[in-house]
């Protein structure tokens, strides 16, 4: 059956999540914005990416006056990502994972590499498992960031090889101050980090060897490192270092003068001492790997409240939380990225969470969220704020769900509000994350105590007002139940932005001409060709852009704006 041309694009996010592939069969190409992630790459990896071995470009981070991107085959990259659980990374499992990745319209999968499986026998490395991932990702039209489950998964050495777990004594375990063994690794043992530097080179090695064609763009080194239910480590190895110097590195990079840790960090001195061992064994680890294959490494963090923190171990010690970035950043040079892990769903922390780990030192990257629907919409926060790339997790079809809140189990249906977010933007991904490094990105999500916010470009202020009908202007924005809206806006010129957005009304303002009005001069519904040429579908005009640009539908619209006054 033929349908009318945008009914069939509108519709094509929404029946792809419900994995009627034949209505996206039936699309027209031009000016269809609603393409998938995936599909949008097809294309370009049929007739662009000659899989069987070009010299692709290594993917590496470009920083322009303290802004990022992601270089992905000579070019930015925004990464629309979705993390497996835990336990999926393996060949009878994945079949799970690239079907949820697909209906989410993610062009990047995460996914964890395990070190009781690469080596389960000292020395022996068996690569099926990775090789199968590379293999099946490729086949996926994904891209991968591969995370390193090694000497720390969640604090804790669970990942570790049986000869590993069963030679305590070489591999022991941290004492708390009472003395009592803690989940966690005693690194001050120096056996723990020949074992990791040995496994991981191999895994980068084999990666090199492996990945001529730059499947895998970064890898994670460790998860979520430090330690939960103890401030440091009181071992007899860890008590010596404790009561000597701080290394001058630190004391210098800090600006602080030198002594103790004691002396130096006073009350703080147990989590920094924690925190430098973790951070500068991690640095080790990451050198040996980068010097074998130098893809971008980043770090994970699980994080701290970022308002009322407390005091370690309410949270976990050592780790690249907040207040440790600093520290980390000295530490370990290897890692490009401390990256936070954000399953905090109110506005206000998530927002916080972002200016923190958003430096001019630290590209933003946001490698697992939470994945209840009331995340969906943050993807346009973080771009806004120059992610390089934002991954909900746990989103596959393996019928787990971590969260406490959350679905019961990931089926399709719990795909559908961030698969709606992904197909708007995977078709213009590139274009935004070019557009970051320039500067040129702003983006808000929906809070839902505050139902207006403003973005400010040099020459116009957008304001964005969530809850407001689609006509007429004299009501106040009452916000959206349940809060989902959000927005990202890209200038393409001097008063040209693409405009892209759910549940959201969007108008400018011009603050170079003070008292004067922004008078629309075009409004374009549209979207870009395969060959990234902007196609025309209509022009907004009459009730459609006298209130404003209304984004209130599911849809998923694109809009090419110019602007003058009057
Ligand atoms: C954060 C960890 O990094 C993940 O591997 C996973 O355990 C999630 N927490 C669970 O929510």
């Amino acid at each position: 059956m033929r349908r009318k041309r945008f009914q069939g694009i509108l519709a094509a996010g929404a029946a792809l999540v419900l994995g009627l592939l034949e209505v996206s069969a039936a699309l027209p190409t031009a000016g269809a914005q609603s393409t998938s992630a995936a599909q949008a790459e097809k294309p370009r990896v049929a007739a662009g990416r000659d899989l069987s071995g070009k010299n692709w470009a290594m993917p590496s981070i470009e920083q322009k006056d303290g802004r990022y991107a992601l270089l992905v085959d000579g070019a930015p990259y925004l990464m629309l990502g979705v993390q497996a659980n835990n336990s999926s990374a393996w060949p009878e499992y994945l079949d799970k994972v690239w079907p949820a990745a697909e209906m989410l319209h993610a062009n990047t999968v995460e996914l964890p590499v395990y070190w009781e499986q690469i080596e389960a026998t000292q020395g022996k490395f068996d690569f099926s498992v990775v090789d199968q991932i590379l293999k099946q990702a490729r086949e996926h039209h994904q891209r991968l960031v591969l995370l390193w489950f090694g000497t720390w998964k969640n604090g804790s050495a669970h990942y570790t090889p049986e000869w590993i777990k069963l030679n305590q004594a070489k591999y022991p375990l941290l004492l708390n101050r009472d003395g009592h063994t803690v989940d966690s690794p005693s690194i001050f043992a120096p056996a723990w980090l020949e074992a990791d530097k040995t496994a991981f080179s191999a895994l980068m090695r084999h990666l090199k060897e492996a990945d001529p064609v730059r499947t895998v763009l970064m890898v994670q080194v460790e998860n979520e490192s430090g330690v939960w239910g103890a401030v440091r480590d009181y071992s007899p190895a860890a008590e010596k270092a404790f009561a000597g110097q701080v290394p001058e590195k630190l004391v210098k990079g800090l600006g602080k003068r030198p002594g103790t840790w004691r002396e130096v960090f006073g009350k703080d001195a147990d989590e920094v001492f924690q925190a430098w061992f973790t951070a500068s064994y991690i640095e080790q680890v990451a050198e040996v790997g980068k010097a074998e294959y130098p893809l971008p490494l980043y770090v994970n963090a699980a994080l701290r409240e970022p308002f009322n923190p407390g005091k370690p171990p309410s949270y976990e010690s050592g780790a690249p939380t907040d207040n440790e970035i600093d520290l980390w950043k000295i530490a370990a040079p290897s890692i490009s990225i401390v990256a936070p892990d954000i399953y905090m769903p109110e506005f206000a922390k998530y927002s916080k969470v972002i200016d923190l780990y958003r430096r001019k030192d630290n590209p933003l990257l946001i490698p697992e969220t939470g994945n209840p629907a009331e995340y969906a919409r943050y993807v346009y926060a973080a771009i806004g704020q120059g992610a390089i790339g934002w991954a909900p997790f746990g989103l596959d079809l393996s019928c787990y769900s971590n969260q406490v809140e959350g679905p019961e189990t990931m089926e399709p249906e719990a795909l559908k509000s961030f698969a709606r977010q992904y197909s708007l933007l995977a078709p213009i991904a590139r274009k935004l994350a070019e557009g970051n490094l320039d500067g040129k990105v702003r983006g808000g999500s929906e809070d839902a105590e505050n139902h207006t916010r403003t973005l400010d470009f040099e020459r116009w202020k957008v304001v964005l007002q969530y809850g407001m009908p689609s006509f007429g202007d004299s009501m106040k924005p009452k916000g959206n139940s349940p809060a989902d809206g959000g927005v990202v806006i890209l200038e393409l010129g001097p008063d040209e932005f693409l405009v892209a957005g759910h549940h959201v009304r969007v108008d400018f303002t011009p603050t170079f001409e003070p008292g004067k009005k922004r008078y629309w001069l075009k409004v374009e519904e549209g979207g870009y060709d395969e060959a990234g040429k902007w196609k025309t579908a209509r022009i907004w005009n009459g009730d459609q852009t006298d209130y404003g640009l209304n984004l209130k539908a599911d849809e998923n619209v694109l809009l090419k704006v110019r602007l003058t006054t009057f």
